[in-house]
């Protein structure tokens, strides 16, 4: 079973044998959500992610774009990202007065959202054409397909008097394809680039045990937590010895604040199975090293096993170590008829 995961392993762990040493694909991806209170009053939250690391964040209607990191503008000038911009500001205002505009003939019912995904992706080293999706109060609406807005299934008639009005807008899907298929890719590469340093940085993991609440009567919760890895696959298993324990459940994986992350996994078992068996952590920062911890070791009765364990194999030491020392040096000697 470990082998027939370990190439499995090798293909989800970045860093085992491309030579950028990424997770494939990798995307560029923005999200976006605008906040339609009323016809005043319009909130944006954005931010821009390079797989699962966030790398520009804006607030507000002419909120200005945050670089989040010393790399964030790849190799695009100053001049490039000041007209870009510029070029966002004023359409985004437009857009917005459009919106409140044609509302009513769209049946966009104030308060609604807006949540935009768009961006896009490398596969093998080479970028991909772009992705541009919207959903209307968390339904998807619409999406951006070969120069054109193609409505969703789910956005009936709204999508599709939104999708007629969108692509009457001459020029719009020109720029919009432009963005897509040669602005997001390039910015993509030269990211990539500009920020390999940060973007390859491995951080190695803390594991510890602790027990849950407990499942039902005679039955132990065991956790082991796992926190502070980059990147984020990692693979975790209960075992006892090599074997796999296929009940083994994995919990939360959750984000850090310093962009690490967290997973917890869960075995469920009877109180009396849990000595022996043991949580193991793979992560590509760890090379060959996993960590193991054993329950034995972390709960206080592993400590007395162990303890009387210990104990025993001293005594039994002790007791041959004298019986050597008799038959050498004591009356025993004298009675065997060879030395
Ligand atoms: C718009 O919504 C905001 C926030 O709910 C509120 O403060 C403001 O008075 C509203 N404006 C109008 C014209 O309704
Ligand atoms: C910017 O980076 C991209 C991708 O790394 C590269 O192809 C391009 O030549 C660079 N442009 C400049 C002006 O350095």
């Amino acid at each position: 079973m470990l082998f027939l995961f370990l190439p499995l392993l090798a293909a989800l762990l970045p860093g085992s044998d491309n030579k950028v040493g990424l997770e494939e694909p990798v995307s560029l991806h923005v999200i976006q959500t605008s906040y339609f209170y009323n016809r005043s009053w319009v909130q944006n939250l954005g931010s821009a992610w390079l797989g699962d690391l966030e790398t520009h964040r804006w607030e507000g209607v002419s909120g200005t774009i945050v670089y989040l990191w010393p790399w964030s503008k790849g190799n695009f000038s100053n001049k490039e990202l000041t007209e870009f911009e510029t070029f966002f500001h004023s359409h985004f205002g437009r857009y917005i007065t459009e919106v409140h505009n044609f509302a009513k003939q769209l049946k966009y019912e104030y308060p609604f959202v807006f949540q935009y995904a768009t961006g896009c992706e490398l596969h093998s080293g080479k970028a991909s054409a772009g992705f541009l999706r919207k959903a209307y109060q968390g339904t998807d609406l619409l999406s951006f397909q070969n120069k054109s807005w193609v409505p969703s299934p789910q956005g009936g008639s709204r999508a599709k008097a939104t999708c007629r009005l969108l692509n009457s807008l001459v020029g719009l899907t020109e720029i919009v394809h432009r963005a897509l298929s040669y602005t997001c890719p390039r910015f993509l590469l030269s990211v990539l680039d500009a920020g390999k340093a940060d973007i390859q940085q491995k951080v190695k993991p803390e594991a510890w045990l602790s027990s849950g609440p407990s499942p039902g009567p005679g039955r132990l919760l065991l956790v082991c937590h796992v926190s502070g890895f980059y990147p984020k696959p990692v693979w975790v298993m209960w075992m006892r010895g090599d074997q796999e324990q296929p009940r083994t459940q994995p919990r939360d994986l959750l984000p850090n604040a310093d962009r690490t992350w967290y997973l917890r996994v869960t075995l469920d078992v009877a109180a009396g199975e849990a000595s022996g068996l043991s949580c193991r952590v793979k992560h590509s920062s760890l090379g060959d090293q996993d960590i193991i911890l054993y329950w034995d070791h972390h709960s206080p009765a592993g400590f007395i096993f162990l303890a009387v364990i210990m104990l025993v194999a001293l005594l039994a030491g002790l007791a041959f170590w004298f019986r050597k020392y008799w038959i050498h040096h004591g009356p025993l000697r004298t009675r065997l008829p060879l030395q």
